[in-house]
């Protein structure tokens, strides 16, 4: 077993508060976190010049958001949208929601992404069948997201709100809620009341689909770190069961091995299915 001590985790420029992150892992994944860690420290210091490690221990815009996030919890998430600090949006759908959607695995019906950022996971499984409804509590975010949308051909299909997605009454329920990058966003103290809010917003017989990333040992955050049993302890009690949980093959380079895939139902048999997607 190694320890290792590293200013950021792969993706931890989300990772404000707790700059500081002790990673402990075996060996072997030490190694594939720092690779990871690097690659996508190096994505976002293209033409700085710097080196991989140096650009690890002193990303500026990482220093930034670890100020933003530690001096204002509560306007934090805008004051990144609105300083371009958003190291975690991938510029287009995650894979496997878009792989989920063409293949005809999705629920249809109405959707909801909350925290949905620029959107583009909301705009990927948007159609005729299956209208979506993306949330965030950045007016930048939102701003940005129908920015970016409003001209595309599916755009009757999906629509784009600013609320705070734990205070937020939608006038109807969803058949479909899918998380990726919200539930490890959030203060760990605050997942009770989240899954509570799906279980108001979801019809019984609803899906939800929990993209579980970063499924690791750092410390602090955000993005905190997920576990199955971190969803399990809030879901269970709500009447969630999983119906399968596999490995995300499809996850992007540097969040590879450390994103599951969940589906989860009310009322339902266990049955989970483990394996790989
Ligand atoms: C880590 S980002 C992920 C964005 C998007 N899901 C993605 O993968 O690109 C988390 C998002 O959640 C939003 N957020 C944080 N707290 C929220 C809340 N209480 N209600 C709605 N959105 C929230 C933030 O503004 C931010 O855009």
């Amino acid at each position: 077993m190694q320890s290792l001590s590293i200013g950021l985790l792969c993706d931890t420029p989300f990772a404000g508060r707790n700059l500081a992150l002790t990673v402990r892992a075996f060996q072997s994944t030490s190694l594939g976190i720092l690779r990871g860690t690097q690659a996508r420290m190096s994505e976002h210091n293209e033409g700085t010049g710097r080196s991989e490690s140096s650009s690890v221990k002193s990303n500026p815009n990482v220093d930034k958001l670890k100020q933003i996030m530690d001096s204002d919890p509560t306007d934090g998430w805008e004051k990144c949208w609105e300083q371009g600090l958003t190291p975690w949006d991938l510029g287009k759908p995650t894979p496997i929601i878009l792989h989920l959607h063409q293949t005809g695995s999705l629920p249809k019906g109405r959707a909801l992404v909350p925290g949905c950022g620029s959107g583009h996971d909301v705009v990927a499984i948007a159609c005729p069948e299956r209208f979506v409804v993306g949330l965030d509590i950045s007016d930048s975010a939102i701003k940005k997201a129908k920015e970016l949308s409003s001209l595309l051909p599916n755009a009757n299909y999906f629509t784009f709100q600013k609320v705070d997605f734990f205070t937020w009454r939608p006038t109807e329920e969803f058949d479909l809620i899918f998380d990726y990058t919200f539930f490890c966003a959030i203060e760990p103290d605050l997942r009770s009341a989240w899954a509570r809010r799906i279980q108001d917003i979801l019809k019984p017989d609803g899906e939800l689909i929990t993209l579980m990333f970063p499924i690791d040992d750092h410390v602090g955050g955000p993005p905190y770190k997920v576990s199955i049993i971190d969803y399990e302890e809030v879901l269970h009690p709500m009447g969630f069961k999983a119906i399968s949980i596999m490995d995300n093959e499809l996850a992007i380079g540097p969040r590879k091995g450390r994103e599951k895939l969940g589906r989860w139902k009310r009322s339902q048999p266990i049955n989970n299915i483990k394996g790989r997607f």
